[in-house]
């Protein structure tokens, strides 16, 4: 007979969630509660009040080594830690991108995320099973957004390797791949998107079910399993 093999659950979990002013940050929020979180630290640059006491709003400016830090000393608790926040750079295109929006982008959508991981880290061990969820996109394995394509793709890679480093200390790594999401970030899209409620339930279901990757939506699914050919059939101008 075998032994079922433990896996993490929301219900009695405390959860930091990065950019939880933002679109599918308070969906973050929302649904943690929903499925038994006893905690919820709403993190933010500029925090804002929360109609609940189970939520704990608290400044988290994840550009700024001082003021993660203090989170970490604040939150000493955090089973779940949402790398939610990011970034979208004024352009698509590296050749008219500026060298300070390629670092700016790379440093929230890349650098921050892993520095706040490894901050955590500690926190996150110190519990016998723990989650870190990381905000990818498509566009990880789709270079149409230029810099954000490339941040995400460096935080896929990092959240890989973060996973294999933190297995084995008890903390599970769950990596986001979606399109488009109906928030503030896509408002200037048009197109299909989904909603951030179903996301997050999507992310939520794989923490539970033990899974190690969100593919979220059709069009993600197509682009991941494009990359197993040959570069034109992800980009089929290039056949022009
Ligand atoms: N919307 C989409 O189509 C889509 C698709 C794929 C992936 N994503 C990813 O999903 C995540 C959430 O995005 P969203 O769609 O919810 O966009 P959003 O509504 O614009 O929220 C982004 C949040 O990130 C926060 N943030 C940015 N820089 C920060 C910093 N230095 N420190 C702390 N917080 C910071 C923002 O805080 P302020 O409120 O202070 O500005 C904002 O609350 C992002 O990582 C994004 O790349 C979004």
């Amino acid at each position: 007979m075998s032994v079922p093999v433990p896996t993490p659950a929301l219900a009695g979990a405390v959860v930091l969630v990065t950019g939880a002013n933002g679109g599918i940050g308070s969906a973050f929020v929302a649904e943690a509660l929903a499925r038994g979180a006893v905690k919820v630290y709403a993190t933010a640059r500029t925090p804002r009040t929360w109609d609940d006491e189970r939520i704990v709003p608290l400044a988290l400016d994840i550009l700024d080594p001082a003021s993660v830090a203090a989170a970490v000393a604040a939150a000493p608790d955090v089973t779940v830690l949402i790398n939610n926040a990011g970034m979208l750079p004024p352009t698509a295109s590296f050749l008219e991108l500026s060298a300070d929006d390629l670092r700016a982008t790379m440093e929230t959508n890349f650098v921050a995320p892993v520095l706040l991981a490894t901050a955590f880290a500690p926190v996150l061990t110190s519990h016998p099973m723990s989650v870190l969820v990381d905000m990818h996109s498509v566009a990880s394995w789709y270079a149409f957004g230029g810099v954000y394509s490339a941040s995400k793709a460096a935080l896929w890679s990092a959240t890989n390797s973060l996973r294999l480093e933190l297995a084995p200390k008890g903390t599970h790594v769950v990596g986001v791949h979606v399109g488009y999401v109906d928030t503030a970030m896509a408002a200037g899209v048009e197109g299909p998107k989904l909603s951030p409620a179903d996301l997050v339930r999507q992310v939520f279901d794989t923490v539970e079910a033990g899974g190690y990757e969100v593919i979220a939506d059709e069009f993600t699914a197509s682009v991941r399993a494009a990359l197993a050919a040959p570069v034109e059939a992800l980009y089929p101008e290039l056949r022009a």
